[in-house]
């Protein structure tokens, strides 16, 4: 690929979407460049999933994305499912399993999926240059990229450089850049599907429950999740806090209920009769963790056995613990968010081929563009399915 006739796609971003869509593009039969400047390639799916990558989730619909087009990834999601990526997976031998929720994780490590699409890569002839950045793109009848390793003439470019978070792994904002460059707009970025930090009184407050899990239902904005969350000498983590991390905007507060599975009223109405000395923070304890009930009821007005909880007690009780009004100070940012909410406006790029709608021959796919999948495999599975659908057309 180092004489003058231009490739026909060179994709820039060798993560997820990137990959997907050099081999797909490649198995079409046409010749690929696939851009890299990290070392490696895949460098977020290696990390992901705590080291075994939960590369896609059973059950994938829109509404498990964030859009300011709500119907935008509709197409491509259909076009790509999560069995089209299992079938690759299985294809390859690697064993996988259902950890909850539809999650689908690697038995044993991320950089099997790396493998395999390095392999897919190579079987579909896509030449892969890494350590490579691109330093200016020009569109006459083609694409012209100068990059460190040479100029290269491409028929499509694709942009698969995914979002802000964790600039350590090689995140740049080249790809919004670029779709400004071309004449897109973007929906505002920010860190989602990361942790939130706490006022300094409320971190003082909650620091000795640092450790601590419990299941929840946690909403914000008209959306609830049940997961559990996780209280960090910081402030507030665990998947409960990262999916409503998305719906979050900054000053508003979040309502935790701790005990999602019962009403508490319910709770002391049974254990009245049967238990009437028994203490209020005993029934609490069978449900939630201790030093959190010790530390809310502990010496409190509520410090009481059952049979002498009033009906007020029992409606404050409630409110405390159903409705945990809570107003994080932040959150930790794209140091630590596990995606980038908002990007290339969808209203600018085709829904079934990625490409965008002001130049002919330039596609946008993965995390750079306004789609951002809840936390469970989401993100990998429109990763791969906008990779999938550019690949189909570049
Ligand atoms: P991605 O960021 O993967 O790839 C972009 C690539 O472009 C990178 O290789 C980057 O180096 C390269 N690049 C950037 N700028 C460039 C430039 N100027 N020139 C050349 N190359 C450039 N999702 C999920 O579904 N399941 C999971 O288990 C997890 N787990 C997880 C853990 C952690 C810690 C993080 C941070 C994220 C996740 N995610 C996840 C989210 C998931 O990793 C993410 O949504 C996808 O990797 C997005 O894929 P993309 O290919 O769009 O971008």
């Amino acid at each position: 690929m180092t004489d003058d006739a231009p490739i026909d796609v060179v994709v820039i971003g060798a993560g997820a979407a990137g990959l997907m869509c050099a081999i797909t593009a490649g198995e079409r039969g046409r010749s690929v460049l696939l851009i890299e400047h990290s070392a490696k390639v895949g460098n977020k799916i290696l990390i992901s999933g705590g080291g075994r990558c939960n590369f896609t989730n059973l059950d994938v619909g829109a509404s498990n994305y964030q859009s300011e087009n709500p119907h935008f990834a509709k197409s491509a999601l259909s076009r790509f499912t999560p069995q089209d990526f299992i079938d690759r997976v299985e294809r390859k031998g690697i064993a996988y399993h259902e950890k909850t929720l539809g999650q689908l994780f690697c038995d044993d490590r991320a950089h099997q999926i790396v493998n395999l699409l390095l392999d897919d890569a190579r079987d579909a002839g896509v030449e892969i240059w890494t350590k490579c950045s691109v330093t200016h793109i020009e569109k006459s009848d083609h694409f012209t990229l100068s990059t460190e390793l040479g100029e290269v003439q491409a028929h499509s470019l694709v942009i698969a450089t995914g979002g802000l978070s964790i600039p350590q792994m090689g995140s740049t904002s080249f790809g919004y850049d670029v779709a400004k460059q071309f004449g897109h707009t973007l929906t505002p970025c920010a860190p989602a599907l990361a942790p939130f930090t706490l006022t300094p009184t409320d971190r003082e407050t909650y620091t000795t429950l640092s450790g601590i899990s419990t299941p929840v239902a946690v909403s914000c904005n008209g959306q609830t999740f049940r997961e559990a969350l996780l209280f960090t000498h910081r402030g507030l983590s665990g998947p409960a806090m990262l999916q409503i991390n998305s719906y979050w905007r900054p000053g508003q507060s979040i309502e935790i209920d701790l005990l999602p599975e019962h009403t508490l009223s319910t709770l002391i109405a049974e254990w009245k009769p049967e238990q009437p000395k028994a203490q209020i923070r005993t029934l609490l304890s069978h449900h939630l963790p201790k030093r959190l009930v010790r530390l809310w009821i502990e010496n409190s007005e509520y410090d009481k056995a059952i049979n002498q909880v009033t009906p007020s007690d029992i409606e404050a009780l409630s409110a405390l613990f159903h409705h945990w009004i809570l107003k994080p100070a932040g959150d930790e940012g794209y140091a630590k968010a596990e995606v980038t909410r908002g990007g290339v406006n969808t209203n600018e790029l085709s829904s079934k081929t990625l490409e965008s709608n002001t130049t002919a021959g330039l596609y946008f796919v993965g995390e750079v563009v306004d789609v951002t999948g809840w936390l469970g495999g989401f993100n990998f599975q429109w990763a791969w399915a906008s990779g999938y659908c550019a690949g189909q057309y570049a």
